[in-house]
């Protein structure tokens, strides 16, 4: 896969070097560059930002640094999903990211301030197809560290990145089985930490108990955090044993 970032602060995405980002890089499995948005902006103080048209607080992204950069980074005869992050865009989930996962090629463009001229997301969305996506209900103070957040979520979903196939599909919100469901407690070694055990269930080599009680402990964690979620399920999923959780 190919990742392209757009950033006037490079170096927040130095971290992209690390653990398992780092290592699908270094193996040619994931390709991503980051370009620097003033290497498009052409005035002596290299500025990509005015005050907002109509007044208001705070700077907008002025659209021509923007519009040279997309036409540098994705030429004319080439596409990519381009992906802005901005928190009045469309909720980020697990589907959305196995949604990125399957393309070839994805660009980011990380807004500041109160946003990119709305023009720029309109003109490349005449060439490609382009997704204002929104980590969740608050305010960050740029797209960098939802970009960093996508592109982890999108990353370890590509074939050969995680080292155990399961661990993908047994995730909270995966497709499958345990969709939408959050993941229930895990435990390791020792069996008796601080006066505490395992739960026996776990230490009985009894496969189908185990999947039985993670699924259990699953239903009742969404219970009892996320109960909007289990409201969702398709009822046809639920066994009575679920229903009695
Ligand atoms: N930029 C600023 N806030 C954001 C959010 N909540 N999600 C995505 N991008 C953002």
């Amino acid at each position: 896969m190919n990742i392209d970032i757009v950033t006037i602060f490079p170096e927040y995405f130095a971290p992209l070097d690390l653990s398992l980002l780092g290592k699908a890089r270094r193996g040619g499995l994931l390709d991503l560059a980051v370009h620097d948005l003033r290497s498009w902006a052409h005035d002596r103080h290299r500025t990509v930002d005015d005050t907002p048209y109509g007044g208001g607080p705070g700077m907008v992204m002025k659209p021509e640094p923007w519009g040279e950069a997309l036409d540098a980074v994705v030429p004319s005869g080439t596409t990519a999903r381009l992906i802005i992050p901005t928190p009045s865009g469309r909720p980020f989930t697990q589907t959305l990211a196995a949604e990125y996962a399957a393309e070839p090629r994805l660009v980011f463009a990380c807004g500041r301030y109160e946003g990119i001229d709305s023009r720029v997301a309109e003109e490349a969305a005449a060439r490609m197809p382009v997704d204002e996506v929104s980590l969740g209900d608050f305010v960050l103070a740029g797209g960098e560290v939802a970009v960093l957040v996508m592109v982890e979520a999108v990353a370890r979903l590509l074939p050969g990145v995680l080292g155990n196939a399961d661990s993908v599909s047994d995730d909270s919100f995966a497709p499958g089985a345990m969709e939408s469901l959050l993941e229930g407690p895990v435990y390791t070694k020792p069996p008796l930490w601080r006066d505490r055990p395992v739960p026996e269930i776990l230490l009985s080599g009894n496969h189908g108990a185990i999947a039985r009680w993670r699924r259990d402990e699953a239903l009742r964690r969404t219970a009892r955090v996320r109960p909007e979620l289990l409201a969702r399920l398709d009822p046809e999923r639920l066994d009575a044993h679920d229903r009695e959780v």
